[in-house]
């Protein structure tokens, strides 16, 4: 099947930036001239139009003129694994009308940014993870990981996973998990890359309580280097 190019944003855990980062990765391909849709097909934690939840974040840092049921298939109140979320509601996800509305959006788009929820392997439904729907969706995966000691470990874990369930990582994204100085940052950054053999950006700096479109575009876009992204996404399709 003839894809259009994007990303599958996944996280070696939950809260470690994809959705900051899948923003700055949209500012930075639209700065290209790229048409980008993007995807939060499961929520947990937030309501589908909470304004604090990533379908309404993600619709307002971008200024998406679309629907959050556009943005999102699957939300729960309620911050526990998808798969408890969706139990407790009485619900079950299920792989396809996801995969049917990414079709969609790779005939819409130049390019697809479908963010994750939680790190790779977190159960969805009730025989698949998050690693299963990269897998279906068939995009290739950047995984954002804290910037911060003990990334390592996760971050290889994660890569490895990735690998020996046939996905294809395109790169790592580092991302500040605070405003502390790391003394890690720079040999975090190398031993990823050496030891797992893949691409690493940033890190991408702390951006402070105030988390906007504006503060994204202006001081994290610059730093992803959107030719690559680009590349990256092109190589895999
Ligand atoms: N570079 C940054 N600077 C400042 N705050 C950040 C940065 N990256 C992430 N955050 C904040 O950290 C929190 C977690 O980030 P984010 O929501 O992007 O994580 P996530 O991996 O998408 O989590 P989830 O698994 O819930 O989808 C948010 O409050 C976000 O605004
Ligand atoms: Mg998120």
């Amino acid at each position: 099947m003839n894809r259009c190019s994007g990303f599958f944003v996944a996280a070696t855990d939950t809260g470690v930036g994809k959705t900051v980062v899948t923003a700055a990765m949209a500012l930075a391909l639209r700065e290209r001239g790229q048409s980008v849709g993007v995807f939060k097909p499961v929520q947990s934690g937030f309501d589908r139009d909470d304004p604090d939840g990533d379908t309404m974040l993600l619709r307002r840092w971008l200024e998406l003129d679309v629907t959050p049921e556009s943005l999102n298939m699957a939300a729960f109140g309620k911050p526990l694994a998808p798969l408890v979320a969706a139990r407790l509601a009485g619900e079950e996800i299920t792989l396809g009308p996801i995969v049917e509305r990414s079709q969609q959006l790779s005939k819409q788009y130049d390019a697809v940014l479908v963010e994750g929820a939680g790190g790779l392997l977190v159960p969805v439904g009730e025989t698949w993870t998050i690693a299963d729907l990269a897998i279906a969706l068939g995009y290739p995966l950047v995984i954002v990981a804290r910037a911060a000691l003990g990334t390592v470990n996760h971050t290889l874990l994660t890569v490895r996973v990735a690998r020996s369930l046939g996905l294809h990582v395109a790169a790592v994204v580092l991302n500040a998990s605070s405003g502390a100085d790391e003394a890690s940052n720079a040999s975090n950054h190398e031993l990823i890359a050496e030891f797992g053999d893949v691409d690493v950006l940033g890190p991408l700096p702390w951006l402070g309580d105030r988390v906007d479109g504006d503060a994204i575009r202006s001081r994290l876009v610059p730093l992803l280097d959107a030719a690559r992204l680009d590349a990256l996404a092109g190589s895999a399709r």
